[in-house]
């Protein structure tokens, strides 16, 4: 079947392409506003985009009247944030971070969270989380009801037991979000492919 995005509304587009692009990982930033408060909420609209340097994204909506959600705000306003990602044993809090809390109400407190100091940005981590990202902000892109945040990461924090030898992560397995309205995926059924080459790829034709 075809279906011609210029045939439907934005609603059924949303529908389409985040039921296609699937599993995505949730960022749950932690921001905070001019009063320190802290906001939490998660954002699937997300993913590493660079190594060198180190770049991750997060596109941000618009309210219906136009404004910035405050996870946006804040991060254009002070230029920091923290991704932290999220695990099964922490998806009900991150539910809750997701509703319409008012802007001064710190959703990590009402989640049951607690805050860890970062190190070189001055919004806190979820203490919770078993890896996180403080990030400061590197550039904006705005486009249509979006805007796409880059962060370049500035430190790393990893539960110590999941890092191994030469920096290797074992056992993180973070939520995926599958298609709407509210539909996960764990992450613990992995299969290695190792990578190929032309030569031996040919040599196994034969
Ligand atoms: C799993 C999940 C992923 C989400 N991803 C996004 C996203 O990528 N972009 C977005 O604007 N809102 C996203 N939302 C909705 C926001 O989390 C929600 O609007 C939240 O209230 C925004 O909080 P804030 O106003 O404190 O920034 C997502 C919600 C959930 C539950």
């Amino acid at each position: 079947m075809n279906i011609d995005p210029a045939e439907h509304s934005s609603t059924d587009n949303y529908k389409l392409l985040t039921n296609i692009v699937v599993p995505r990982p949730v960022a749950w930033v932690t921001s905070a506003n001019a009063d320190g408060v802290v906001n939490l909420a998660p954002f699937s609209f997300f993913n590493a985009v660079g190594s060198d340097p180190l770049i991750v994204m997060i596109s941000v909506a618009h309210h219906d009247d136009g404004t910035l959600k405050d996870t946006g705000r804040n991060i254009l306003a002070n230029g920091e944030f923290v991704v932290n990602m999220v695990t099964a044993g922490l998806m009900a809090a991150m539910n809750v971070s997701a509703a319409d809390f008012p802007a001064g109400e710190s959703e990590l407190h009402a989640s049951g969270l607690h805050e860890s100091p970062s190190v070189h940005v001055k919004v806190p981590r979820v203490a919770e989380s078993l890896a996180s990202m403080e990030c400061r902000l590197h550039s904006t892109q705005d486009f249509g009801n979006y805007t796409l945040i880059f962060g370049e990461v500035v430190m790393f924090h990893v539960a110590d037991h999941l890092v191994g030898d030469k920096l290797r992560i074992h056992g993180f397995n973070p939520v995926g979000r599958m298609g709407s309205p509210a539909y996960y995926c764990r992450t613990d059924d992995r299969f290695e492919v190792p990578r190929t080459t032309y030569a031996k790829w040919k040599n196994e034709q034969d």
